[in-house]
């Protein structure tokens, strides 16, 4: 079970009730995990803020944050935080949500996370992509491939998703 984002909707970024609502949802998950009713508890689109927050007040850590990442967005912060602390990446829109793609760069763009070492989510509605995406697992870089592809975000920073960074508190 994840909680989706960081933040309350209806309520400015600069409000408390982001933190607290944040805070007691996880409460409320860790119960749930320590009565046996869920078996893993995780965040999706948390910053490095929230995640070090979360961190400083909870008692079962994170086992997973859903992020988006692809070549044009990479969240290192957030990337490093979670290897130091154990915490599974999983990314999401690693097609960039499909935009002029075509079927050896869905695979590339899917090897690529995988060799990074992320959960990768990828979504698909027709079973041919489905298959070719899994095919993807078959599919290796060599570290310069990885490294150029690396590159490729280097200042860019583009998201196609949304972006949780303005709720900072
Ligand atoms: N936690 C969050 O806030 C969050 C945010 C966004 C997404 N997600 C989750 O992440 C998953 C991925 O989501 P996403 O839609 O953002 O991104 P995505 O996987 O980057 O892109 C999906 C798009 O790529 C197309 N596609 C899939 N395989 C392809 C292929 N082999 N060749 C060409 N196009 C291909 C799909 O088309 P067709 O569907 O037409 O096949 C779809 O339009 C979903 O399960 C979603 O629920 C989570």
């Amino acid at each position: 079970m994840l909680i989706h984002w960081p933040a309350i909707a209806g309520h400015p970024p600069s409000s408390d009730i982001h933190q607290s609502i944040r805070l007691g949802t996880w409460r409320a998950l860790e119960r749930h995990v320590r009565e046996g009713t869920l078996a893993h508890i995780g965040v999706s689109n948390y910053t490095l803020a929230h995640l070090t927050q979360l961190a400083a007040n909870c008692t079962i850590k994170p086992a997973v944050l859903q992020v988006e990442i692809h070549p044009w967005f990479i969240p290192q912060a957030e990337i490093d935080w979670c290897k130091a602390n154990n915490v599974v990446v999983e990314a999401y829109s690693s097609l960039g949500e499909g935009k002029r793609l075509g079927v050896a760069r869905a695979q590339v763009l899917l090897a690529w996370a995988r060799m990074h070492g992320w959960v990768v989510l990828p979504k698909a509605r027709s079973e041919e992509r489905m298959r070719i995406n899994l095919k993807s697992v078959r599919v290796d870089l060599t570290s310069d491939e990885v490294e150029a592809l690396d590159r490729v975000a280097r200042g860019k920073n583009h998201k196609f998703c949304w972006d949780p960074s303005k709720w900072r508190k």
